[in-house]
């Protein structure tokens, strides 16, 4: 039976693992035996999926990213081009530590954004957005940005990808999609639309207009 990802004949894929149905794994990338990928993920060239990672649907994994082993990454999760997943915090050569590697966790619809990094050992929240470039040494709330090196949270940011300012009352509002957010005790925010767990509706789910048009000053 004909399978139902699509590969490039460059890639290389290690049996046994689970590929989703509509997975796309494009140039010279390489799943590892017991890699477990949902439906419709995309590998863009030179990904490596390393053996025991869990990856759910609709994962989204640019270019030159190796998501080594002890990572899970949760639905709907954007990785940027040549972003840099670690999981050992202490690497020695001559030290082996191949069955204790730490654990990252990527909650659902999180963004890392180009050649960022992800120390080991952290929890990226639901739909937060590490910026390009940025190094994270710590757990992440759901919704947070996160920019610069070290990396530090800077505000809330939309489940579109739109950095949050100006509440009123108490509420934010999404420019792109008009959803609503609150900060419901220090630290938490929470959309009061649409529960962080249910999908986009597909009126929401196809950008409008470019980045800069929502927040040209
Ligand atoms: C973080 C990001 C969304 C911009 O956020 P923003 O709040 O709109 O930022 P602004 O452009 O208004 O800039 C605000 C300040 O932050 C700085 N800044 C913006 N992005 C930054 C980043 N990634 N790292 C460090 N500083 C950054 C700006 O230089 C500016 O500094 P200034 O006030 O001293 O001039 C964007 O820069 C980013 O990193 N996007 C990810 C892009 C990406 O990786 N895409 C991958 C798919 S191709």
């Amino acid at each position: 039976m004909a399978a139902a990802y699509q590969a490039h004949l460059t890639a290389v894929i290690d049996q046994p693992c689970q590929i989703g149905a509509g997975t796309r794994i494009w140039h010279f990338c390489h799943v590892c035996a017991d890699a477990v990928l949902g439906e419709n993920c995309n590998l863009g060239q030179n990904v490596m999926i390393a053996s025991g990672v869990r990856i759910g649907r609709n994962v989204k994994i640019q270019n030159n990213v190796s998501v080594y082993g002890g990572t899970t990454i949760e639905d709907d999760v954007f990785l940027g081009p040549s972003c840099v997943l670690t999981n050992v915090s202490n690497p020695r050569s001559q030290v082996v530590r191949r069955d204790i590697y730490e654990s990252t966790h990527i909650r659902r619809g999180a963004t890392i954004g180009a050649n960022a990094t992800i120390t080991c050992g952290v929890t990226l929240g639901r739909y937060c957005f590490i910026a390009a470039g940025a190094v994270v040494t710590r757990d992440v709330p759901d919704y947070a940005m996160v920019v610069g090196l070290p990396g530090r949270p800077r505000g809330w940011v939309s489940r579109h990808g739109h950095p949050l300012r100006h509440p009123v009352a108490g509420i934010y509002t999404c420019p792109e999609s008009k959803l609503r957010y609150r900060e419901l005790e220090p630290g938490v925010l929470r959309c009061l639309d649409l529960d962080e767990e249910a999908p986009l509706p597909p009126s929401l789910a196809i950008g409008s207009r470019p980045y800069r048009d929502f927040h040209s000053s």
